[in-house]
């Protein structure tokens, strides 16, 4: 038996700066830096996420290295998100990354964010069982909103996808409309609790196929909240809760319908969620119902695997590396990438 690999997984594709030291599939430390400068302007700011970025990378790398007891000389493995993202957050993690690998003369592997996201489900964590491939993944972030079937850490296959916004910015505009802070998915699961998600119906998107669509929902929420503003300048703080149940609930409920589908199509019966939203209290229990009605295996990640984390980004570099699939210094950052 060969030795098991010491990852380092390093992710800045958007707006938190992670690190993470993986031994073979386990999670020794995995450490985020969250930036908090971007609150005031209720989305990222590219330049300002670079910046802090920068400012994070080597303290995060640093700790991660600490909590896991170990020091960066037994490391066997780099592996950075190298897209798609924001450019200048990409270019701080893929540079930091680069020259570490350089420095310790070990591989360096730049993976896809969404590939990522998905692989997590790879990690060996205890009570949280990993799928068996082929496995179906509805992958929902701030960018992105995908169905997934997953053959192989290598062979994945985009079934559908957002043709607009994502499900994460769904709950964003929807926050920002309701004059909530960034990022708002957090902020309207917490308020959904104690609303009633019949209270306000909001115009349903109508794609055929496996795709998603939902600018119209977010206009939709709009009008909503304007017009009752219009009739009650009270009616956000009197309705919050309500509203946050009800477009929760919309949003759970177009993408659970087209998860169905997918299901139905390719008759795969071990389906998974990951991304941000996965960490979406409606989500996770519309999937254990779903997956409990029609005899689904259903994966639902860890909070600390759902958004973006170091953790998934070693496993899927573990994950290549094993499979011979390392990267080289060449690579450069992809702000946009297909997977
Ligand atoms: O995967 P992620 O951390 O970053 C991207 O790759 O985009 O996802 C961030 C998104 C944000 O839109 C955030 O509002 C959403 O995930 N999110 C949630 C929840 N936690 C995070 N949305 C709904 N409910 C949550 N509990
Ligand atoms: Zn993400």
């Amino acid at each position: 038996m060969t030795a098991q690999k010491y990852i380092l997984g390093i992710e800045s594709s958007c707006d938190d700066t992670s690190a993470a030291v993986l031994l073979g599939k386990k999670v020794l430390s995995n450490v985020t830096a969250n930036q908090s400068v971007h609150e005031i302007y209720g989305g990222v700011v590219p330049e300002l996420a670079s910046r802090a970025h920068q400012q994070n990378i080597v303290p995060v790398v640093d700790t991660a290295l600490k909590k896991a007891g170990i020091s960066a000389s037994q490391l066997d493995g780099i592996a950075y998100t190298r897209g798609p993202g924001l450019m200048g957050s990409l270019l701080v993690g893929g540079s930091f990354a680069k020259s570490m690998a350089q420095s310790l003369n070990i591989p360096i592997i730049g993976v896809h964010h969404m590939e990522a996201h998905i692989l997590a489900h790879l990690i060996e964590d205890e009570g949280f069982p990993n799928p068996p491939f082929p496995f179906l993944c509805l992958t929902v972030s701030g960018g992105h909103t995908q169905i997934v079937r997953v053959d192989s850490p290598n062979h994945f296959e985009l079934l559908g996808e957002t043709l607009d916004d994502a499900a994460g910015e769904a709950f964003d505009k929807a926050a920002k409309v309701m004059g909530l802070p960034y990022p708002g998915g957090p902020v309207i699961d917490q308020l959904a609790k104690d609303g009633n998600l019949e209270a306000f119906t909001f115009g349903k998107p109508k794609i055929e196929g496996l795709n998603f669509s939902f600018s119209g929902l977010k206009t939709s929420f709009l009008y909503t909240v304007q017009k009752g503003v219009k009739d009650d300048a009270a009616f956000i703080e009197k309705n919050k809760h309500d509203l946050a149940a009800s477009i929760q609930h919309t949003i759970v409920e177009v993408l659970m319908k087209k998860l169905e589908k997918a299901a139905k199509q390719t008759n795969i019966k071990h389906i998974a969620i990951a991304g941000g939203v996965s960490a979406n209290s409606g989500l996770r229990s519309a999937l254990l119902e779903q997956g409990h009605k029609k005899g689904w295996h259903t994966y639902i990640p860890p909070f600390s695997y759902c958004t973006d984390n170091g953790a998934m980004i070693g496993i899927t570099g573990l994950l290549k590396l094993e499979t011979g699939e390392t990267g080289n210094m060449q690579q450069s950052s992809q702000a946009r990438w297909q997977m």
